[in-house]
């Protein structure tokens, strides 16, 4: 396994293709806008820099990283020579399904096709290609150069050999895979979820503000980060979006999502990549939103 493409080039994209580039894989990053593209590699340079500053690679280390990837704007002539394709486009099934249909019809017939989906089933979208076998679940964490778990995930028809092709590669960059089976949210977001609408249930109710919540869990539990402050970090839409799967996927009101994070989608509060959240980010770094005027 050499050649590898990624497709979508944002926050979870440009990680993946910055981890595997640095293993020395040759990484075609795709995605549709040309403009998203020069910012991934602009974001890679960065990450880059920051691994640099604290000594965990030298000069060199960057470049060959840089190096590594390519970018493309042509899905078709983009995985034409890949080993392994990972699927990193907006968590929006329908979106994923041709994505899927797409790199079936133009990856080469050993390929692997994988998907960094966070939560939709692996199941359905292996059935929109000719090969169920080789389709798979790779869910990486963000920031994907930090954070050393990938999850696994095993659709129905997943063949035993693909599991342990991509488990060994998950090692061979540094990761530490976890298994999992293909039920909505997986193991990561079956339990992360629940307690991130939790904790806005809890500010909904007036229970505490943002600091106290975020404060309770970081300090009394030792969360690197707040669940709110999480819930930004990884995008109000997403977290929505991945509560509507969980609520529809098992009919249990226990994941309906809290009205609070509905509005607050709805009127285009998303977290850090909109600017405001539970936090206001439009400084670069987290202001607190002054408890009076958060609407509740
Ligand atoms: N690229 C490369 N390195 C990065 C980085 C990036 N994007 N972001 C941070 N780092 C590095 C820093 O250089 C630093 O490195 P050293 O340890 O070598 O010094 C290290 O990460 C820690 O960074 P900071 O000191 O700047 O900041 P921090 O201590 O506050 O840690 C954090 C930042 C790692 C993001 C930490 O706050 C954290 O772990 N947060 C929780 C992250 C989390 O839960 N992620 C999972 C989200 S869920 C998900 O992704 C999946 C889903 O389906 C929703």
């Amino acid at each position: 396994m050499k050649n590898i493409a990624v497709i979508g080039s944002g926050t979870m994209g440009n990680g993946i293709a910055h981890v595997f580039a640095q293993n020395g894989f040759n990484v075609n990053l795709i995605d549709i806008n040309e403009q998203a593209l020069e910012k991934a590699l602009a974001v890679i340079n960065k990450n880059l820099d920051r691994q640099v500053n604290k000594g965990r690679i030298d000069e060199a280390g960057k470049e060959s990283t840089v190096a590594n990837i390519t970018t493309t704007t042509d899905l078709k002539s983009g995985v034409s020579s890949s080993d392994l394709v990972i699927e990193a486009a907006t968590e929006n099934k329908e979106l994923k399904m041709n994505i899927f249909r797409d790199m079936d019809a133009n990856a080469p017939a050993n390929c692997i096709l994988a998907t960094n989906t966070s939560s939709i089933s692996i199941t359905e979208l292996a059935a929109f290609t000719s090969r169920p076998e080789k389709v798979i679940g790779m869910h990486f964490m963000n920031p994907v150069p930090v954070m050393k778990l990938v999850e696994i995930i095993n659709g129905y028809s997943t063949s035993e050999q693909v599991t342990k092709t991509i488990y060994d590669l998950s090692i061979e960059i540094g990761k530490t895979p976890a298994m999992a089976n293909d039920y909505p949210g997986f193991i990561a977001n079956r339990i992360l979820m629940p307690m991130i609408n939790e904790a806005i249930w809890t500010l909904h109710e007036g229970v505490g503000g943002v600091e106290e919540i975020d404060t309770v869990m970081k300090l009394g539990m030792a969360h690197p980060m707040g669940p709110l402050q999480l819930a930004d970090f990884i995008g109000l839409d997403v977290c929505l979006a991945i509560l509507n799967v969980l609520h529809d996927g098992f009919g249990n009101p226990k994941y309906a999502p809290c009205p609070l994070l509905v509005n607050m989608v709805n009127s285009g509060n998303r977290g850090v990549k909109s600017g405001n959240g539970f936090y206001n980010w439009t400084h670069g770094t987290k202001d607190l939103v002054v408890s009076e005027s958060f609407k509740r």
